[in-house]
């Protein structure tokens, strides 16, 4: 069942992320060759590691922009290979080209694909955003140069993307423009404006500076920040993994004494216990012994008695010290009693 579902899942991302289904040599269709709902992925009825070629047959691709292409097993010989500096591999990855010179067609978001101007490391953008190319822009599929300073006309492109958020799917927008790097370009007016600074009204990402435009309608601090906390809350942390760690050692503590405290009292329970089957026996020794005084000068059972007795004693002592101790702390006239006891014994011998 979940192998059944897994495969259903792959085989449809398989479909969504790759292309067709159509091998080598299959005839298709450019005409059916689209960009996806949504992520604007480049589609054809050919499958991941053949482009349908203007004779209408599916054919190897004959270039790659990734370093890893979809679809080729891994250490294949028939990956294709990356475009020089100077090319590009177009998204149908059917050969690699010369880049296209200013006003030539390319593909969307392809600013790659666009010659750089000549003033190219004055105008590329360094700041990671993909905002330009080298200085070229590809704007509604026409090749630009991204040169409009502050208060010239502008070319603009909005592009929606479905997005996927917590609260499910949602349209995000983006818009690029011709504008040199720090201007935006105003939908409205059509014209390059300056970037705004954080704390200015802003109805969009890409007016802001940083990036980031807020839902208050201000200009906030870029979505990358990295959050800092104040020492208190260093502190707190600090404080609560110390205080756990005590509370812990300390609840084993307890727990692990009162255990001890009922083991202990069953012991001096069974301790008293045996004292007092010891007392009861002597008790009745020394009964049998008195109402019997012939044998007590018996020569055979005296001698006998005798050589028994100071074993038993010696044994007795040893064994009772170490609970006597013990003892003591707890309930001391038990113990005195057996001593008195063992002290009249003596005596009698
Ligand atoms: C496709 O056709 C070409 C020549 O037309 C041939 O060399 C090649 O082996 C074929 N490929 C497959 C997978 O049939
Ligand atoms: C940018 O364009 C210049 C001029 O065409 C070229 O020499 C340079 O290699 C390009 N840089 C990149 C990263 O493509
Ligand atoms: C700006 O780029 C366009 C091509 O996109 C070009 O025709 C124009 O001459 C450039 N303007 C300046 C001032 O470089």
């Amino acid at each position: 069942m979940r192998l059944t579902f897994l495969t259903f899942i792959l085989s449809a991302s398989y479909q969504l992320t790759a292309a067709g289904t159509l091998g080598e040599n299959e005839t298709c269709s450019t005409g059916n060759s689209r960009l996806q709902t949504g992520t604007f992925q480049f589609w054809s009825e050919c499958n991941s590691i053949t482009y349908c070629s203007a004779r209408g047959i599916c054919e190897p691709k004959g270039c790659r922009k990734d370093d890893f292409p979809f679809g080729y097993p891994q250490g294949s010989d028939n990956i294709p290979p990356k475009c020089e500096r100077g090319e590009f591999c177009p998204d149908e990855a059917s050969n690699c080209q010369p880049i296209l010179p200013q006003g030539s067609a390319c593909q969307l978001n392809r600013d790659d694909q666009c010659e750089a101007p000549p003033n190219f490391q004055e105008l590329a953008d360094i700041s990671g955003r993909g905002l330009n190319f080298n200085g070229s822009v590809c704007l509604n599929n026409v090749c630009l140069w991204a040169n409009a300073t502050v208060g010239t006309r502008c070319i603009f492109e909005n592009t929606p993307y479905i997005a996927y958020g917590v609260g499910g799917e949602f349209i995000d927008i983006v818009s690029r423009d011709n504008c040199r790097v720090g201007l935006y370009c105003d939908s409205a007016t059509q014209v390059c404006i300056q970037n705004k600074l954080l704390g200015d009204a802003c109805t969009a990402d890409k007016e802001c500076e940083s990036w980031n435009c807020l839902s208050t309608g201000v200009c906030g601090v870029p979505a990358a920040t990295p959050r800092h906390f104040g020492v208190w809350v260093y502190v707190l942390v600090a404080l609560g993994i110390i205080g756990g760690m005590a509370g812990t050692l300390t609840g084993l503590y307890v727990t692990h004494r009162k255990q001890r405290e009922i083991e202990r009292a069953k012991r001096a329970q069974y301790w008293k216990e045996q004292n007092a089957f010891h007392q009861n026996l002597m008790q009745m020794r020394e009964t049998a012994r008195a109402s019997i005084p012939s044998l007590n000068r018996g020569g055979d059972y005296s001698r006998d008695d005798d050589s028994q007795t100071p074993i038993l004693h010696s044994a007795e002592t040893q064994k009772s010290s170490g609970l006597r101790h013990y003892m003591a702390n707890n309930d001391s006239s038990d113990f005195d009693d057996g001593l008195e006891m063992r002290g009249t014994k003596d005596n009698r011998f």
